[in-house]
């Protein structure tokens, strides 16, 4: 008898321990939503504000928005309730403190088009197995091996320009594409190239297009393309297999790892690797020519510098090629480089989406809510950067301080594909200098979305390749 009451005592006991626990957790969450939402306009129903984001430069928008509210506000964009955030200390906040509570997240139909199991779209274990892979693949020690071979590239590119008009942004397309078939496939799927080209085309073409799948659209012809990448793919990683041979490119990097990625985690994400290499570097490249030819000290100070690369290299009567030492004595480069990030912000922010109620600053950022941080607005914060629409790379001969400068990003998803794309940029950028003279011609529009907001040059400045300098 006595048992059964201690029993029963003891079932009571739990009930209102379970029921006390819930309650205490409502009471956290109801005083939780009590919190005010940040400042800002969710505009009308349903559409909120996209036309306004749409009808002008997204970047004006950006800037209007936080001038009127301040670094953090909402908004209502593309179907999604959003927070803006635009302080270091929140981007900080959102992309690395806090990072577990804010997944990337983005349109299902992006999704499908690149390949759901493509690194960006996931957090934890695969997200950290994935990275470890890609970062292998494109660290200093793999990169190292592959300058001369950039080099052929960017040779090969800058001749085919030679006494032509050309449109900047494009020729850079095409110069990034091959640096990145390169770096994926090693030299050795030359024979797949072309068929790699026409596809991807196609692929991007549709990246921007309304989500129709039906005979005729943009988008099912994407669909299509993506579907005949996956099997050109599957081609190049059966010869490899036949091949039994070590690379120590990307797809060696996803086919050596112990516990396999399978066919489709490999297609995703070489996919996703080339769109997200090839108009964020393009862009950029683009852009360093616009402020080089604006700023002709500063393209004389590049010119000089690289020509003491070539004296030097005479002078030990070393090889002619270029070596990863050589491209880590560009100090003014790298300064044009880091001034160009910032300035042009290609990236102008990124998305996540919170998810549960997270509180920042006495604000509510409600669980599925989307969050921005806007890197552009940090960029070209005055407080942070003085004259911020100046062009001045001298200004990055002191460290930026942290998380002011994140033109790849902050945290777990930070670009992985950071060390190439400078890689590539500086080798171009030394063949331009020292050997033609840029000659610009038409104007420039200013900007173009891309992923997600890549602002690139839609009409850009034309360098004429017309005139070969002493060095040959
Ligand atoms: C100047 C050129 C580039 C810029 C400005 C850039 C910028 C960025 C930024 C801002 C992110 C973070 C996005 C986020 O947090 O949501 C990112 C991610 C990424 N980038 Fe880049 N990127 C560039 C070139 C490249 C290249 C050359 C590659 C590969 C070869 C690459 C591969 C990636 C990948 C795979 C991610 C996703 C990483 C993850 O989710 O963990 N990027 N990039």
């Amino acid at each position: 008898m006595e048992f059964t009451s201690m029993f029963k005592f003891c079932g009571f006991a739990s009930i209102f321990f379970v029921f006390l626990i819930h309650s205490l957790v409502r009471f956290f969450n109801s005083s939780r939503r009590k919190l005010p939402l940040p400042p800002g306009s969710l505009g009308w129903p349903y559409v909120g504000e996209t036309f306004q984001l749409y009808s002008q430069n997204p970047n004006v928008y950006f800037a209007s928005k936080q001038k009127r509210y301040g670094s953090i506000f909402k908004t209502h964009i593309l179907g999604c309730p959003c927070v803006m955030i635009s302080s270091p200390e929140a981007a900080k906040f959102v992309l690395v403190t806090r990072a577990h509570l804010f997944k990337p997240t983005y349109p299902a139909s992006k999704e499908r088009m690149l390949g759901k199991q493509a690194i960006f779209f996931h957090q934890g274990d695969y997200h950290a197995k994935l990275r470890k892979l890609v970062l292998r693949a494109f660290m200093p020690e793999a990169l190292r091996n592959i300058v001369s071979d950039i080099e052929f590239i960017a040779k090969d590119s800058i001749k085919s320009w030679e006494d032509q008009l050309i449109n900047t942004f494009q020729e850079m397309k095409t110069f990034v594409f091959n640096v990145a078939l390169l770096a994926i496939f090693g030299k050795d799927e030359i024979l797949y190239r072309d068929d790699l080209k026409r596809c991807y085309y196609i692929l991007e073409k549709g990246y921007n297009s309304m989500p129709i799948n039906l005979p005729g659209t943009l988008f099912h012809k994407s669909m299509k393309a993506r579907k005949e990448l996956a099997q050109i793919l599957a081609k190049i990683l059966s010869t490899r297999r036949q091949m039994k041979h070590d690379h120590n490119d990307l797809l060696g990097s996803f086919m050596g790892d112990k516990e396999s990625l399978t066919d489709e985690q490999i297609a995703d994400n070489i996919i996703g690797v080339i769109f997200a290499a090839r108009d964020t570097t393009a862009s950029v490249l683009t852009w360093i020519l616009k402020y080089l030819s604006e700023n002709p000290r500063v393209l004389q100070a590049v010119t000089e510098e690289q020509e003491a690369i070539i004296r030097s290299k005479e002078e030990c009567s070393d090889e002619r090629v270029l070596t990863w030492a050589d491209t880590k004595k560009m100090p003014i480069t790298s300064r044009v480089i880091q001034e160009t990030l910032r300035i042009a912000s290609v990236l102008s922010f990124t998305f996540r989406e919170a998810v549960d109620d997270v509180e920042y600053e006495g604000y509510l950022i409600p669980k599925g809510w989307k969050v921005l941080p806007l890197f552009r607005n940090i960029h070209h914060s005055p407080d942070i950067f003085p004259e911020p629409e100046k062009f001045d790379p001298s200004r990055f001969e002191v460290a930026p301080k942290p998380n002011t400068f994140m033109p790849f990003g902050n945290g777990i998803h930070s670009c992985p594909g950071n060390e190439l794309a400078k890689l590539e940029i500086s080798v171009l950028l030394h063949h331009l200098t020292t050997k033609y003279r840029l000659v610009v011609c038409g104007g420039c529009r200013e900007w173009d979305s891309v992923w997600p907001f890549c602002t690139s040059p839609e009409w850009s400045a034309h360098p004429i390749i017309s005139e070969e300098s002493d060095h040959t």
